[in-house]
C-alpha cells in the first residue's frame, strides 16, 4: 500500500504524462571537451514515459551526455530537444538531474536537502518539508531528517540525492548511477522498488548505469555506447513483461540472453580504438580532467 501511495504522490506531485510523444530527440550530437573528443554522432529517441538505459566504458561520455540533456552542457554538433525545448534554459527546466556525486548542501539537513527540488517549485517551507518527509521512511532514512549529509553513509547520501530528484516534479529524469554506492543488498531492494515506481510509466527517465543487470531490470530499452568518444553501438529492448520480483526477473532466461548480448555489444564497443588525443606535448588524462566541471 505504501508503494501504491508514493506512486500516487509521484503521479500527482512529479508531472507525469500520459500522452504518446517523443520526449527526447537527439541527431547527429556530438560534444568535445578542447581536442577531447567525448561523443560522436548520437542519434536518440526516447519515448515519453519509456526508461531508456545507457551503458559503456568508463569515460565513454555517458555524463556528458545526460548534462547535454539537462541543460547544464551545449552540444558541439548536432541537435537535441526534451519535451520539445531545444534551448539549454527550456531543456534545464524540464529535467530533474540526479549527478554521479550527489552534491547535496553541506549546511542544511537531509531533511532539507530532500525538500530543496519541492522549494525550488515554490513550494513553502514546511510543506516542502512534510511532503519530502514523508518518504524518509520508504527510503530507509526515518531518523536521519536532521542529519547533515557530512554525518550519513554514502548510500543514505545517494537516497537522499534520489528522493530530491524524484520529488522535482519534472516530467524527465535523469539518473546517473543512482545506486552506485550502495551495498549489493540496499542495490537490489532499491532496483525492486525503483522498477516498481517507474513501471507504471508516466516518467521519462534516461538511466546511467555500469551494471547489465540493473540496466536490463530497470529499462524499456538499453543503448550500448562505444569507447570514447561515445557512440551507440547496440540497443537491445528489455524482456518484457518482466517479473514483479527482482530475483525472478534476473534469472529468466530471456532476461540472460539480453544480458550476454548486452554483455558482449560492449566489449566490442570497448574495444572500439579512441582517437588519439590531440592534446599538445601528450598531457597526461589527468591533467586534462582537472579542468572537469569547469562548464557546471
Ligand atoms: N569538465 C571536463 N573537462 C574536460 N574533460 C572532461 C570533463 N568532463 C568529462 N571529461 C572527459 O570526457 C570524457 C567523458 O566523460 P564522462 O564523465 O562523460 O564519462 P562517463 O561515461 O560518464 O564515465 P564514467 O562511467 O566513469 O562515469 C572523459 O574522458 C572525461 O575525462
Ligand atoms: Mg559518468
Amino acid at each position: 500500500m505504501l508503494l501504491l501511495d508514493f506512486l500516487d504522490f509521484l503521479g500527482r506531485q512529479c508531472g507525469v504524462r500520459k500522452d504518446n510523444s517523443v520526449s527526447v530527440v537527439a541527431r547527429g550530437l556530438s560534444h568535445a571537451y578542447g581536442e577531447l573528443r567525448s561523443l560522436d554522432s548520437i542519434e536518440l529517441e526516447v519515448s515519453a514515459g519509456e526508461v531508456v538505459a545507457l551503458v559503456g566504458p568508463s569515460g565513454c561520455g555517458k555524463s556528458t551526455l545526460l548534462e547535454i540533456a539537462c541543460g547544464l552542457r551545449e552540444p558541439g554538433g548536432g541537435t537535441i530537444e526534451v519535451e520539445g525545448a531545444a534551448d539549454a534554459a527550456g531543456r534545464l527546466s524540464r529535467c530533474a538531474y540526479m549527478p554521479q556525486r550527489d552534491l547535496l548542501l553541506p549546511w542544511f539537513s537531509a531533511l532539507d536537502n530532500a525538500a530543496l527540488a519541492l522549494r525550488n517549485r515554490g513550494v513553502g517551507k514546511a510543506e516542502a518539508r512534510r511532503q519530502a518527509g514523508e518518504l524518509f521512511d520508504r527510503f530507509g532514512l526515518a531518523g536521519f531528517e536532521r542529519s547533515r549529509p557530512q554525518e550519513l553513509s554514502g548510500g543514505m547520501r545517494q537516497r537522499v540525492a534520489f528522493l530530491r530528484t524524484l520529488v522535482a516534479g519534472k516530467p524527465m529524469l535523469l539518473l546517473d548511477e543512482p545506486f552506485a554506492s550502495l551495498d549489493a543488498i540496499s542495490r537490489a531492494e532499491m532496483q525492486g522498488w525503483l522498477a516498481g515506481a517507474l513501471r507504471p510509466g508516466g516518467r521519462t527517465v534516461l538511466l546511467v548505469s555500469h551494471d547489465l543487470e540493473e540496466a536490463l531490470y530497470l529499462a524499456d530499452r538499453v543503448l550500448v555506447l562505444s569507447a570514447r568518444p561515445g557512440r551507440i553501438v547496440k540497443e537491445l529492448r528489455a524482456p518484457d513483461p518482466r517479473a514483479a520480483d527482482r530475483d525472478g526477473a534476473v534469472t529468466d532466461p530471456e532476461f540472460v540472453a539480453a544480458r550476454e548480448a548486452a554483455l558482449r555489444a560492449l566489449h566490442a564497443g570497448a574495444r572500439r580504438e579512441p582517437p588519439a588525443p590531440a592534446v599538445p606535448f601528450g598531457l597526461p588524462e589527468a591533467k586534462r580532467n582537472s579542468s572537469r566541471g569547469s562548464e557546471r
